[in-house]
């Protein structure tokens, strides 16, 4: 059996101040919890959660990163970086990315690449928008979004990866795909993993993002082949990103 794994992206949200709680709330809250959790932070905020998080159930990672290993690319951050932090995770071809920073699945195989080789975990995001979905090009959408990234892994470190479904549409609306939807999603993406490495189809997570929360979260983790979750919102208030780990 897959372990459960419940990620917060808190995408670009949170202060100095505000954090201290938000973490201390989630350690103190999880009490023999039995999922996995993380969360993903904003870059400035790695140091803090270092601090805060280091020997304590809750991992941390990064939302991005560049392909390069230092030099001149102002405004970058590299994976070597991100792993002198103590990341654990770093989310990868994120949507908000692909759509406003126009990365597309090449260069998010090469950032999937870059994670791996600095001994950290790419949480690989795929997802179809509305008008692909309503056009029936879902499965065709996130599968090329994924083959991307397989095709660039060598068979071993296929197993290496975490794989997140987030549906654009479901992002931030509130409107989160049904179990069933979701599921028809995962088990595609499952066989594609299968296709390329057998044994890592068996153990790589598949998570659901997209207005996860405390209220639907059971139900899209009862799925078979969802294996948890990258929560964005409900990652920014204790009890919620809570109420969901209980629920995995
Ligand atoms: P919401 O949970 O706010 O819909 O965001 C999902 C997401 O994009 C996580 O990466």
């Amino acid at each position: 059996m897959r372990a459960k794994l419940i990620v917060g992206n808190w995408k670009m949200n949170g202060s100095r101040a505000t954090n201290v709680t938000l973490l201390k709330d989630i350690v103190a809250g999880l009490d023999g919890a039995r999922a996995g959790c993380a969360v993903c932070v904003p870059a400035p905020f790695l140091q803090q959660c270092e601090e805060v998080l280091a020997g304590t159930p809750v991992a941390w990672g990064a939302q991005d990163v560049s392909i390069h290993a230092f030099g001149a690319y102002t405004g970058e951050v590299c994976a070597q970086m991100l792993a002198e932090f103590g990341c654990r995770y770093v989310i990868v071809g994120h949507s908000e990315r692909r759509a406003y920073h126009r990365e597309d699945s090449a260069l998010v195989a090469q950032k999937a690449l870059a994670v791996l080789a600095a001994g950290m975990t790419p949480i690989v995001c795929v997802g179809e928008t509305l008008e692909e979905r309503e056009a029936g090009a879902t499965a065709q959408a996130v599968g090329a979004q994924l083959d991307a990234v397989l095709e660039a892994l060598d068979t071993a470190a296929v197993a290496r990866i975490v794989v997140a479904y987030e549906p654009v549409w479901a992002i931030g609306t509130g409107m989160n795909a049904t179990p069933a939807m979701a599921q028809d999603v995962h088990a595609q993406l499952r066989a594609q993993l299968k296709a390329r490495n057998a044994d890592a189809a068996e153990v790589v997570p598949i998570l659901y993002g997209g207005s996860m929360k405390p209220e639907n979260a059971k139900d899209l983790l009862a799925q078979p082949d969802i294996d948890g979750g990258l929560i964005g919102g409900a990652a920014l208030k204790a009890e919620d990103f809570l109420a969901i780990i209980r629920a995995a």
